[in-house]
């Protein structure tokens, strides 16, 4: 008990003198005395006690001026939320200093007014003109339980005037026309109730694309026009506090009180990368995030500042006339034009010019003395723009766009903006070449001329034969398309809160898969879209490293990749978001009755079979031989892209039926790439030795542990290939069919198909019946043939992934590749 009693002792200890000295009200009329700021602690608190109102002093004014607030009464006496105060027409607070009064005279009008308690003075804020002819003598102000300030019989409400705050159940007056928020500091202004500006007319965000808000429910859900609405993470809760902010930093959140602490917490905000708030950072400043929820504003190399937060400034100028400058790659970095009258105007600062190549943007730029900067975007549409003054800089991947500062020639600052490079520089197509072994019999010197060989004549080659399979699933890859633009507004991928993504999965409650990258959950969007959040472990490095990456994941689009809409970066917190495929992963159809569950993403081993996947009991139907050679297909392609047609050459890693999803129609999708890339540099030697799944790691990489290249993933394909071709494990199948001890699913194979001639046995017994006519004979025999290729025990002698997508096509030949050896791989 004492452990108890003590806190509880202090709590008495400090209640009763407050509780002492503040006068409390539940209504202020005319037989009340007049209300000073002075008046100690004087407040009019709601009947059940959440809200107050009174006099609140403004910090630093000297002498002391007061404003009329209502708030939300927090945990403590000096923690109040502010949700209305006495204010303007124009917005701004109505303030006096101590001498000032409230009082409801003699015809029970109700004014604030300077100086003594005297008709004659100032009247500094008295609510809305109808109220003079309704009052009556006994009108009083009071509080109600919405926190609403009522008054006289017209019904003066607060809520008919709000300033920078919406509370639950108030309507927006005026039907939203004009301005309908404005931050306490004057800054920022929510317009129309649809969208955010600074300085009365720069736009920076939309509430909602083409919808107005209409007003914030008892249950934490915010309507909007057209009948959408957009839902806070613990929308569902009644009885709780909520307010919809626009606050001093230019962000519209809302906020939820948690009861029993009486603190507030952020449950939506509607621009997630506040440096594209205009304002935030003052001229010539590059704004950058720090964290999730605060930014910093730096000086870019070559400027400098004279005060701690003002603009930033030249150190040396430049002549102009392009002899003694240079120009300073700023990656990631974008400034505004300034004050833009319309969406579509760049603004007097900046001129948007039609495409060109980078040499051609920067000798406009070098010939204008008054170019201060030029902007160039390498992906896509080759943007250039140049600016005569840098207005609203912000750091953002998102944007894939490089400021080029002029600057004079001498300048030695370093440049702390950088990380594109690696993008430009490996710009596709990386080729894999085919280096030729040092030591090896002549056979093998022989079939690496052969492959060589094939290599130039199937560029040849077309692929006319799968055209029909392509124009089939166009379809998919339109909707695909449409549907992820919407979430890359600005060319990246949509940066979600914690709070957005713990309300999508319902506070991470339906989990469908577990392995070594992270936990997936099931979860939906607001707009009713289903998604997969992949919450990752150990991901190391910094927020601006991880967002980098994610930008150059984001980018790669195949139709048989799973398409990824955004991420969280949020404190420690770092998730994925990709699109969700129902159906669940190849092995649940490959190996029935393996038990093996999950969907979009189980990457591991300990595979959850969680219950909420109720898809997963279902008897799985069987895969046919056709559908199994396109899902190969599929794969091999998707693959193919990630190596040879990527911004970037990216290694799976950890290709297995696991981390193949099926769409409708078994569409394949090949969930986790990229994700290597995400450990950090320094674990990442560790993370690849355990990344790599047991029964899929190719030889080099288990035994000599040397570096891994693109021909482990081919190894690692060759294997589901065989797997897909016989629909059992390749470790699996030893146990049930054969006891040896060095045995070895590609030899055992090899040996089926080049000795025994007898490719039949690998078939899958569910679907040999089905195996009879020439074409099957001949689609089976060039998957396995390809895989055999896959597996070769020296990684130089596996073709590569676009060869392999070649070989399964049936464009080009495919020899006799060498026996793999027995390799163990069990016992590692
Ligand atoms: C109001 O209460 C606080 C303690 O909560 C006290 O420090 C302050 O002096 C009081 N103000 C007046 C004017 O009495
Ligand atoms: C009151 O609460 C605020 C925030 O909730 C806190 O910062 C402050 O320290 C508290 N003050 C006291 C006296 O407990
Ligand atoms: C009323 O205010 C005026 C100046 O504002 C002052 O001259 C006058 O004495 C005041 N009357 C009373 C009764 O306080
Ligand atoms: C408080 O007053 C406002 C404005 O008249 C009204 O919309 C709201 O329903 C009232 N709340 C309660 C609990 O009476
Ligand atoms: C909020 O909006 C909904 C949908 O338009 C409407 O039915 C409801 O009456 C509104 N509530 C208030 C308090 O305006
Ligand atoms: C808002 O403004 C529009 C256009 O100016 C006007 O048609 C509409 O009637 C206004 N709505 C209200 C409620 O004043
Ligand atoms: C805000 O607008 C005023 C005029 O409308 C202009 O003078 C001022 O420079 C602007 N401030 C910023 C920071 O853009
Ligand atoms: C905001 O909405 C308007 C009208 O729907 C649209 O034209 C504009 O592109 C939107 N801007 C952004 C940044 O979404
Ligand atoms: C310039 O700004 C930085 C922070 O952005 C600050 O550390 C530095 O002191 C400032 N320089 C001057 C001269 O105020
Ligand atoms: C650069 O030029 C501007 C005006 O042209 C001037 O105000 C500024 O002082 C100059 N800066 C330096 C470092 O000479
Ligand atoms: C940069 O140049 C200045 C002179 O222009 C010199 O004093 C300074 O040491 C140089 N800094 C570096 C890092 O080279």
């Amino acid at each position: 008990m004492v452990p108890l009693s003590l806190p509880l002792f202090l709590c008495l200890l400090l209640a009763v003198p407050l509780l002492a000295a503040a006068q409390q009200m539940s209504s202020f009329s005319a037989t009340d005395k007049p209300w000073r700021p002075t008046d100690s602690n004087r407040t009019l608190v709601s009947p059940k006690g959440d809200f107050a109102a009174g006099f609140l002093a403004v910090a630093a004014s000297s002498p002391a001026t007061y404003r009329f607030a209502a708030w939300v009464v927090g945990a403590n006496s000096t923690d109040r939320a502010v949700i209305w105060y006495a204010h303007h027409t124009n917005y701004s607070p109505s303030e006096a200093g101590a001498a000032s009064s409230l009082a409801v005279d003699a015809a029970g009008s109700l004014s604030w007014s300077d100086g003594a308690a005297n008709s004659s003075s100032a009247v500094i804020w008295s609510p809305g003109p109808a109220l003079s002819s309704s009052a009556t003598t006994t009108a009083a102000l009071l509080l109600n339980d919405s926190g609403s300030l009522l008054y006289g019989a017209a019904a003066w409400s607060s809520f008919g005037e709000p300033t920078d705050t919406l509370m639950a159940g108030q309507a927006i007056p005026g039907g939203g026309n004009g301005t309908t928020l404005q931050s306490a500091n004057g800054r920022y202004r929510l317009y129309n109730a649809a969208t955010l500006q600074f300085n009365g007319s720069l736009f920076y965000a939309n509430v909602s694309s083409g919808s107005a808000l209409l007003n914030l429910t008892d249950d934490g859900k915010l309507q909007l026009s057209g009948a959408t609405q957009l839902i806070a993470s613990d929308q569902g809760t009644t009885n709780r506090v909520r307010r919809l902010t626009l606050d001093d930093d230019g962000n519209l959140r809302l906020y939820s009180l948690i009861p029993k602490t009486r603190r507030w917490n952020v449950v939506w905000q509607l621009v997630q990368e506040l440096c594209t708030i205009r304002g935030t950072c003052d001229a010539g400043r590059i704004c950058v995030p720090v964290g999730a929820d605060s930014v910093d504003c730096v000086c870019p190399p070559g400027y400098r500042n004279t005060t701690l937060k003002g603009p930033c400034t030249p150190k040396k100028n430049y002549s102009g006339s392009g002899k003694d400058d240079k120009f300073v790659r700023m990656d990631f970095v974008s400034f505004s034009g300034g004050a833009a009258t319309t969406a579509t105007d760049p603004g007097p600062l900046m001129s948007k010019l039609p495409p060109k190549n980078l040499a051609d943007c920067e000798s406009t730029c070098r010939d204008d003395p008054k170019c201060v900067a030029f902007g160039y975007k390498f992906g896509g549409d080759r943007t250039c723009q140049t600016y005569t003054a840098l207005q609203d800089g912000y750091w953002s991947p998102a944007t894939e766009m490089s400021t080029y500062l002029r600057v004079v020639s001498s300048d030695n600052d370093t440049n702390p903006f950088t990380g594109m490079t690696d993008m430009i520089q490996t710009v596709c197509p990386v080729t894999l070449a085919l280096p030729v072994p040092p030591r090896q019999s002549e056979t093998t010197i022989r079939n690496v001329a052969i492959i060589t060989t094939l290599f130039a004549v199937e560029l040849l080659a077309g692929v006319l034969s799968f055209w029909a399979f392509l124009r089939k699933y166009s379809q998919y890859r339109e909707m695909a398309r449409t549907l992820g633009l919407e979430y890359l507004p600005a060319g990246g991928p949509r940066r979600f809160s914690y709070a957005e993504l713990k309300a999508a999965t319902k506070d991470f409650s339906d989990v469908v898969g577990r392995g070594g990258y992270g936990t997936v959950y099931r979860g939906e969007l607001p707009d009713r879209r289903a998604v997969a959040v992949k919450q990752l472990h150990s991901v190391g490095g910094g927020e601006a490293e991880f967002w980098a990456e994610v930008t150059i994941i984001a980018r790669m689009h195949h139709l048989n990749l799973v398409r990824m809409w955004g991420f969280c970066a949020d404190r420690d917190q770092r998730m994925l978001v990709y699109e969700y495929v129902p159906n669940g992963s190849l092995d649940k159809y490959l190996f029935a009755g393996a038990g093996a569950g999950g969907s979009n993403g189980g990457d591991g081993e300990e595979e959850s079979s969680s219950s909420s996947s109720e898809q997963q009991k279902q008897q799985q139907p069987l895969l046919d031989l056709h559908t199994r050679y396109r899902i190969a297909l599929g794969v091999a392609r998707a693959i193919a892209y990630l190596h040879e047609e990527c911004l970037e050459w990216v290694l799976h890693c950890d290709i297995k039926p696991e981390n193949i999803l099926l769409e409708d129609d078994f569409c394949p999708k090949v969930s986790d790439f990229g994700l290597s890339k995400l450990t950090s540099k320094r674990d990442k030697v560790t993370m690849s030795r355990i990344r790599g799944t047991r029964g899929y790691m190719a030889p080099e990489w288990v035994i000599h542990r040397e570096p891994i290249t693109a021909k482990a993933d081919v190894y690692s394909f060759g294997m589901v290939l065989l797997e897909i071709v016989s629909g059992r494990r390749n470790y699996g199948f030893r146990q049930e069919s054969v006891g040896s001890e060095d045995w070895y699913f590609p030899k055992w194979a090899y040996e089926k198909v080049y000795v025994e001639r007898r490719i039949d046995d690998i078939l899958d017994p569910r679907i040999a019946a089905s195996y009879d006519d020439a074409a099957s004979v001949a689609t089976v025999e060039r998957m396995v043939k390809t895989a055999m290729w896959c597996l070769q025990d020296r990684a130089e002698m596996r073709p590569s992934m676009g060869k392999v997508a070649k070989m399964l096509e049936g464009s080009v030949e495919i020899t006799e590749p060498v026996k793999p050896t027995i390799f163990c791989v069990q016992d590692d």
